[in-house]
C-alpha cells in the first residue's frame, strides 16, 4: 500500500507557528473524521450524491465492456486519439503518462506490441490541431470522444472537424472510426452518437468529470492501448478497504485532508503543491490541480453563507522545479504545504558510468540515477523542513496500475473528506458552467441571447 509520512508538519519538528500538533489535532477531529467516513461511504449508493465514483472500481460491467470492445478493435488502428477536456482528459492523460513505455508514440509497432500510439486533444488551439491532423492519417485512427455533458464547446468542435475529415476520407465507414463515452441518455453527443450508430460507452450517473478517471473515461483508452486495466481496478479496491476505515491514525486520506485543511484554516498555508520526484507522473500532479481546485474552490458553504474558500493547487515535478520553484517555497512566503510523491523502485536502473574522476563531478560516476533523484527528493525534503515548511511524503513501491489505482482513488477521496471539513459541495462546480455558458452565448448558441447582449456590452468597457 502507498504511505504517507506527514512527520514533517508536526510543530515537534517545523515549531508552533507553522506546524500542527498532530496529536492533538488528530484526538480533536477523530469524531468528525469518523462520521464524514461513515456519512460519505452512507450516501455513496444513494442518487444525486455525486458519490458514484466511490463504486467504480467495483463495476465489473464497465470493465467487461471495455475490455471486449479493446480487444475487439486491436490491431485495427495505428493510432487513438482522444478528445475531451478537463475531467473528461486528465485522468486519462495522467495513468497513460504513467503506465505506459516512455516515448510510446516514438516506439515502433512491434515495440508497442501492435497497441496504437495515443493522443489526447485536450485544447482548441487552431495551429497544433492543425498541427496534429497534418501529421495523423485519422483513416487510421480510433477517435474517442469524451464529454459527460454531451455539449462542451472545445470537445464538440474538435469533433466536429474530425468527423468532417473522417466522412470525406471513408464515406459511411467514418463511423467505425469513432467512439463516444458520453452520459446514457442526455446531451447532444448522446443524440448524435445514436443518429449516426456510434459504439458508445457510459458515463455513470453522479460521476463528476474530475472523478470519473476510473469509469470508462478513463480505463477505455487505457485498454486501448493495452495497459492492464484489471490490475488498477484491484488497487482501487485495496484503497477503498482501507479507506473505510474510520480511525484516523489508520486512514491516510482522512489525514492528508485534515493536514490540509488545519494547515490553511490555521496557519495560512492555502497553496497545496504537488511534487512527484518522476517525470511519468507529471500529468497526476495535472490531474490533482483540476481534482482540488474544482472541487474546493468554492463561494458558499453548504449552509448558503458567503465563504470563498480554497486552496491553491499547483504543479511541480521533481528534481526539475527544484531549479525553478524551490527557491521560493524555501524563501518565500511561507503560505504551502508541499506534497512529495516518491517513487521506491524505478522500472529501470541507469548507472552513471564512473568516468572524469579526476574532476569535481567524480563522485557521480558508479552511482545511479535512482540514486540520484530520491538524494534530491530526501535534500529537498529536508531543507524545506530546515525552513520550517510543511511538507508530507507520499511514497509508492513502484509505478504500475495497481499503485496508480491507490494513488488517485486515495487523493479522490481526501478531496472528498475536504470539502466536508470546509463544509462545501466539493461535487459541483458553477464556476466553470459559468465559463462555458458564457462561451456558448458568444458563440451565438441558441437559448443564450440574452447573456450575448449583456456580454457584449461589458466587452465593450472592458
Ligand atoms: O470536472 C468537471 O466536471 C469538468 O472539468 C469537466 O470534466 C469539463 O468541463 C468537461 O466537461 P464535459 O465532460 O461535460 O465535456
Amino acid at each position: 500500500m502507498i504511505q504517507l509520512n506527514y512527520r514533517n508538519v508536526s510543530s515537534e519538528i517545523i515549531g508552533d507557528e507553522h506546524g500542527l500538533n498532530i496529536d492533538v489535532e488528530f484526538e480533536n477531529y477523530k469524531e468528525q473524521i469518523k462520521n464524514i467516513i461513515a456519512s460519505l461511504n452512507q450516501r455513496k449508493d444513494k442518487p444525486e450524491q455525486w458519490l458514484q465514483w466511490m463504486n467504480l472500481g467495483y463495476n465489473e460491467e464497465t470493465l467487461w465492456y471495455v475490455k471486449e470492445y479493446a480487444s475487439m478493435v486491436q490491431g485495427r488502428f495505428e493510432n487513438l486519439l482522444v478528445l475531451g477536456i478537463g475531467g473528461s482528459a486528465l485522468g486519462g492523460m495522467a495513468l497513460s503518462e504513467a503506465l505506459l513505455s516512455p516515448y510510446w508514440n516514438y516506439l515502433s509497432d512491434e515495440e508497442r506490441g501492435g497497441y496504437p500510439r495515443i493522443f489526447f486533444l485536450d485544447n482548441i488551439d487552431p495551429d497544433s490541431m492543425t498541427g496534429l491532423f497534418k501529421m495523423l492519417d485519422l483513416s487510421k485512427t480510433l477517435v474517442n470522444v469524451i464529454t459527460k455533458s454531451g455539449d462542451t464547446a472545445e470537445t464538440m468542435s474538435q469533433f466536429m472537424v474530425v468527423k468532417d475529415i473522417l466522412e470525406r476520407e471513408l464515406g459511411d465507414n467514418y463511423r467505425y472510426n469513432i467512439v463516444a463515452t458520453t452520459d446514457k441518455k442526455i446531451g447532444i453527443l448522446r443524440q448524435i452518437s445514436e443518429q449516426e450508430g456510434y459504439k458508445t460507452f457510459v458515463i455513470p450517473d453522479d460521476v463528476g468529470g474530475r472523478f470519473s478517471v476510473f469509469s470508462a473515461v478513463g480505463l477505455l483508452p487505457l485498454a486501448l492501448v493495452g495497459i492492464d486495466i484489471d490490475s488498477i481496478v484491484n488497487g482501487i479496491k485495496d484503497m477503498d478497504l482501507a479507506l473505510k476505515n474510520t480511525d484516523i491514525r489508520e486512514n491516510i486520506a482522512a489525514q492528508n485532508a485534515l493536514i490540509h485543511y488545519l494547515l490553511d484554516v490555521k496557519k495560512g498555508k492555502n497553496i497545496s503543491v504537488m511534487m512527484p520526484y518522476s517525470s511519468r507522473l507529471r500529468y497526476v500532479a495535472d490531474w490533482y490541480v483540476q481534482l482540488w481546485a474544482e472541487s474546493l474552490g468554492k463561494n458558499k458553504d453548504l449552509d448558503g453563507n458567503d465563504v470563498n474558500v480554497g486552496p491553491t493547487p499547483v504543479k511541480a515535478i521533481g528534481a526539475t522545479d527544484q531549479h525553478s520553484q524551490i527557491q521560493l517555497y524555501n524563501e518565500g512566503l511561507n503560505n504551502k504545504i508541499i506534497n512529495f510523491i516518491r517513487v521506491k523502485n524505478f522500472d529501470s536502473t541507469l548507472e552513471i558510468p564512473s568516468i572524469f574522476e579526476y574532476t569535481g563531478i567524480g563522485y557521480l560516476g558508479g552511482k545511479t540515477i535512482n540514486q540520484l533523484l530520491n538524494a534530491e527528493a530526501d535534500s529537498t525534503r529536508v531543507s524545506l523542513t530546515d525552513y520550517n515548511r510543511p511538507n508530507v511524503t507520499i511514497s509508492i513501491d513502484k509505478i504500475d496500475g495497481y499503485h496508480l489505482g491507490q494513488l488517485l482513488y486515495m487523493f479522490e477521496v481526501q478531496t472528498a473528506i475536504a470539502g466536508e471539513l470546509y463544509n462545501i459541495n466539493a461535487f459541483n462546480q458553477p464556476g466553470v458552467e459559468q465559463a462555458k455558458n458564457y462561451t456558448y452565448a458568444l458563440m451565438g448558441r441558441a437559448g443564450y441571447e440574452g447573456s450575448a447582449e449583456m456580454l457584449r456590452g461589458k466587452l465593450a468597457v472592458l
